[in-house]
């Protein structure tokens, strides 16, 4: 199959094209308005053009690698080339280094942190503003080490140069976001790249955050801030189907065993021996996510048409629009540096003064049909850290351990931004979190402690009514909203 291409997209094709954009939302007073998504820094919509390249697909899906059909045939060559789409989006030299479809993000790096094999005495580094898939899986396998945050919530990169340098010997990998899920900042990864090798160590991206907003160029392996590894989602790209992909040498996926063995991973299998198929395939157990390779296969090309430069510069451009005003409302704190959006990715982390965080994100939603996340988003230590929540109140700072109770619990709201949000959304955002602080809301919302989120009394709306296919897809006739949150 040629892939089609997409010529000439502009950012309002790309928002006319978002499936849900329009979508009615029902409010407290009885009224509907169309949703305002500002949380797709947890997963965004999806391009219709993705839909309709799924479409086309649909007809010529057909297990891979194993048929021989003429469906099989098509099919195995499209998902075959959908590795080679993904590896050259990130600047990946294909020569030399490869994409292992994985499920998401989390699911890279654990392979990654299985397959590596470390000695006892074997160090990682990564830092205090990770989300958690960029540590807990090191912390399975090997020593971790934590650098520090500054006051104003961005990396002690001194401090990361320093333990790079201390650690040299029994340094693995330096592992880092390519851009926080929280204050969306960037951190320099060719730098930090270069300390890395220079301690003959390598360097992972977790670039969740950082492919749907900003051009990435793994660069040449000889390149001193060549990355080694990536890691990404496709369902934080427009193309919500399933699939996540690491990107790492050839030579780094062909030694050792996999982490997941059963069917597709090997060449030969007797009752006592075994010979693993070559990368990507034995790394890939099961039956793969092909539907979900050429739905993101779609959405890079789609991405690539409009220009990460063009989407780069409306997000930052957006984020100084949105801060600068959240900035001037009293009793709201914003998270992170506040002067330079240029090396933030679309992300307003916020509090309220006095106001529980639950309590501000269910306003927002019930009152204003806006979508935001809040609690710790998954980084809970940079979280804690940039509340000021101290090493000793860390674990017990409400978060229903013992007793179940949530209704303490710290946290934060986040809105996140598309590449096809615009400035209306954030008015309509800004305009609510306005009326929010000065006690312009009109339900009385009462805590669940065991979730920590509140609920607007007596808002119960009809579920099935937006979703026809509620009760035949989840025939639970009497759920209310209350119970399905
Ligand atoms: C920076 C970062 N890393 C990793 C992840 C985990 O991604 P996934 O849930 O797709 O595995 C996320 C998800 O929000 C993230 O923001």
């Amino acid at each position: 199959m040629t892939r089609k291409t997409h010529t000439g997209l502009t950012l309002q094709d790309l928002r006319n094209d978002v499936i849900g954009i329009d979508t009615m939302v029902p409010l407290l007073d009885g009224s509907e308005r169309s949703y305002v998504f500002l949380d797709n820094g947890a997963s965004t919509p999806t391009f219709g053009k993705v839909m309709d390249c799924i479409r086309s697909f649909l007809p010529w899906y057909s297990g891979v690698h194993r048929g021989t059909g003429f469906k099989s045939v098509v099919a195995t060559e499209i998902f075959d080339r959908t590795h080679e789409v993904v590896a050259r989006f990130v600047g990946a030299d294909v020569k030399r280094n490869m994409v292992v479809f994985t499920k998401n993000t989390t699911e890279c790096v654990n392979k990654l942190s299985n397959r590596w094999g470390f000695g006892p005495a074997d160090v990682v580094i990564t830092t205090g503003m990770e989300h958690h898939s960029n540590d807990l899986p090191w912390r399975k396998n090997a020593k971790v080490v934590h650098v520090g945050i500054m006051p104003d919530g961005s990396l002690d990169l001194e401090g990361l140069q320093d333990a790079i340098r201390r650690h040299k010997g029994n340094l693995r990998v330096v592992a880092v976001s390519g851009a926080s899920n929280i204050t969306g900042i960037c951190q320099p990864i060719h730098r930090i790249a270069e300390w890395a090798h220079e301690a003959d160590a390598a360097i992972f991206v977790d670039a969740a955050q950082l492919a749907p907003h900003r051009r990435i160029d793994m660069r040449p392996d000889d390149d001193p801030g060549h990355i080694d590894f990536l890691a990404l989602s496709a369902h934080k790209m427009y193309a919500p189907f399933g699939i996540g992909v690491l990107v790492g040498p050839i030579d780094f996926f062909e030694q050792g065993e996999p982490d997941m063995v059963g069917g597709g991973v090997v060449d030969v299998v007797t009752l006592d021996e075994v010979i693993w198929k070559h990368a990507p395939h034995k790394d890939e157990a099961g039956s793969p996510n092909v539907v979900g390779a050429v739905a993101l296969a779609e959405s890079i090309a789609i991405l690539e048409s409009v220009g990460m430069e063009t989407i780069r510069e409306h997000e930052r451009a957006l984020l100084e629009y949105a801060c600068t005003r959240l900035r001037k409302i009293e009793g709201v704190t914003l998270y992170g540096p506040t002067s330079d959006f240029a090396g933030r990715v679309g992300v307003i982390p916020f509090t309220v003064d006095g106001m529980h965080h639950a309590l501000v994100a269910a306003i927002l939603s019930a009152e204003g049909g806006i979508g935001v996340r809040n609690g710790f988003f998954c980084a809970q230590p940079y979280v804690k850290k940039l509340l000021g929540i101290s090493k000793e109140q860390e674990l017990d700072a409400g978060c229903g351990v013992g007793d179940g109770d949530r209704s303490g619990t710290p946290g934060m709201v986040r809105a996140s931004l598309g590449c096809y949000s615009n400035e209306a959304d954030l008015d309509a955002f800004i305009a609510m979190v306005d009326r929010i602080v000065r006690g312009d809301y009109k339900g009385t919302y009462r805590q669940d402690p065991v979730s920590g989120s509140f609920l607007p009394e007596g808002f119960e709306p009809d579920l099935s009514k937006y979703f026809p296919f509620f009760d035949s897809v989840v025939p639970a006739k009497n759920r209310t909203y209350s119970e399905a949150s």
